[in-house]
C-alpha cells in the first residue's frame, strides 16, 4: 500500500518528511524522485495529474487533490470507485479570505480608476465612501466563502452570500438555490465569486447575471476561469454596466500574450495566485485525512461525485 504525490518538488519533499514522522508504516513516494511499483499505489495526490497517468495504477482507491478545487482533475474519466478528496487547509483558506478583503477594499476605494488617472498624469478629486456604505455579495459559502466573510465583517461592509444550499451566517444575509440568485445579484454592489467550478456553474458570471446587478457594480473573480465568460465582462465594462473587476483565475492559464484582461483599464489582473496551498499547514491535513482513513473515519473534504464537489 503506497501513498504516491505528483507535483511540485519542494512539496513533495516537506510532505515526505511529514509522513515518515507521522505515517511511518505507509510508503510515501514521490513520482520522478522515488522508485514505484503501480500496483502497490492506493493513494494518489496531485494537482492536476491526467487521465492517462492516473490509469497506470489499478489498484488506485483514493485521489487527494492538492487545491481546493478539483475541476482540473480528469474527474469524469475515473472509475466511480475512486475516492476524490479536496484540501482543505488554513493556508488556501486565509490566503484567499485576505484576497478577497484586498479586491474588495480595493474595488470599493475606486482603486482601478486612481491607478489609471495617476498613469494618465491627472490628479482627479472622486467622491470615496466608508465600507458601511458599500454591499459585498459572496458567491459561494464553503470554507472560502465564510472564512472571507469572517474577514470582510470587521471592515464593515454590508454582506450576503449566495449558494446552492441554505445557509445560515450571522451578521450574513443569505440566499439559495436559482430561486434566490437574482434576488441576490440585485442586492449588492461588489460580487465575489468563489464557487466550485461545476456543470452548473460554469459561465456562470456571463451577460445574463451582469445585468440582474446593480449599474455601476464590481465582480471579483476568485473561482476559475470557467466561471467568467470573457467577452462578457469587456462589453459589461465597457458599457459601464460594470465599473470594475479584479480576476485571478482564467481560462485559459498562462493567459495569452495581447489578452484584453492585461490592458482593460477597469481590471485588476491576478495570475492565480489568490490562494496557494502551503506545504507544511496543508501536508498536515493530508496526513491527518489518511490516518482517517486508515481508521475508517469520514475525510475532509470529501468531493460528492454527483455534484462535482
Ligand atoms: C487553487 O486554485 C486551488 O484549487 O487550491
Amino acid at each position: 500500500m503506497t501513498m504516491l504525490y505528483h507535483g511540485l518538488e519542494a512539496r513533495g519533499a516537506v510532505w515526505a518528511r511529514i509522513f515518515a514522522d507521522r505515517l511511518p508504516h505507509l510508503p510515501f513516494r514521490r513520482w520522478g524522485h522515488d522508485r514505484v511499483d503501480p500496483a502497490e499505489v492506493r493513494y494518489l495526490a496531485a494537482w492536476n495529474a491526467p487521465a492517462d497517468f492516473i490509469s497506470q495504477f489499478p489498484n488506485l482507491e483514493v485521489l487527494f487533490s492538492v487545491g481546493a478545487g478539483i475541476d482540473q482533475l480528469p474527474i469524469a474519466a475515473l472509475p466511480p470507485q475512486i475516492r476524490i478528496v479536496r484540501m482543505v487547509e488554513r493556508g488556501i483558506i486565509t490566503g484567499m479570505a485576505e484576497y478577497v478583503a484586498m479586491a474588495c477594499l480595493a474595488l470599493h476605494r475606486d482603486l482601478p480608476f486612481f491607478i489609471s488617472e495617476q498613469r494618465a498624469g491627472r490628479w482627479t478629486y472622486r467622491h470615496t465612501r466608508l465600507a458601511s456604505e458599500t454591499r459585498v455579495g459572496i458567491m459561494g459559502l464553503g470554507e472560502l466563502g465564510k472564512a472571507s466573510l469572517e474577514m470582510l465583517k470587521p471592515l464593515g461592509f454590508v454582506l450576503s452570500g449566495w449558494s446552492r444550499s441554505a445557509h445560515d451566517i450571522d451578521g450574513v444575509t443569505c440566499f439559495a438555490g436559482e430561486e434566490g440568485f437574482d434576488a441576490f445579484l440585485a442586492q449588492a454592489d461588489i460580487f465575489v465569486c468563489l464557487l466550485p467550478l461545476t456543470d452548473s456553474t460554469r459561465g456562470i458570471l456571463c451577460h445574463e447575471t451582469f445585468e440582474k446587478m446593480p449599474r455601476g457594480s464590481a465582480v471579483v473573480n476568485a473561482g476559475r476561469g470557467g466561471h467568467l465568460v470573457a467577452a462578457d465582462l469587456i462589453s459589461a465594462l465597457d458599457s459601464g454596466r460594470l465599473r470594475a473587476a479584479m480576476i485571478d483565475g482564467t481560462d485559459p492559464e498562462p493567459l495569452p500574450e495581447g489578452h484584453p484582461f492585461y490592458s482593460h483599464p477597469s481590471i485588476f489582473l491576478t495570475p492565480h495566485v489568490a490562494a496557494e496551498t502551503r506545504h507544511g499547514t496543508a501536508g498536515e491535513v493530508l496526513a491527518d485525512n489518511v490516518q482517517r482513513l486508515l481508521a475508517g473515519d469520514a475525510l475532509l473534504g470529501e468531493v460528492d461525485r454527483s455534484l462535482g464537489y
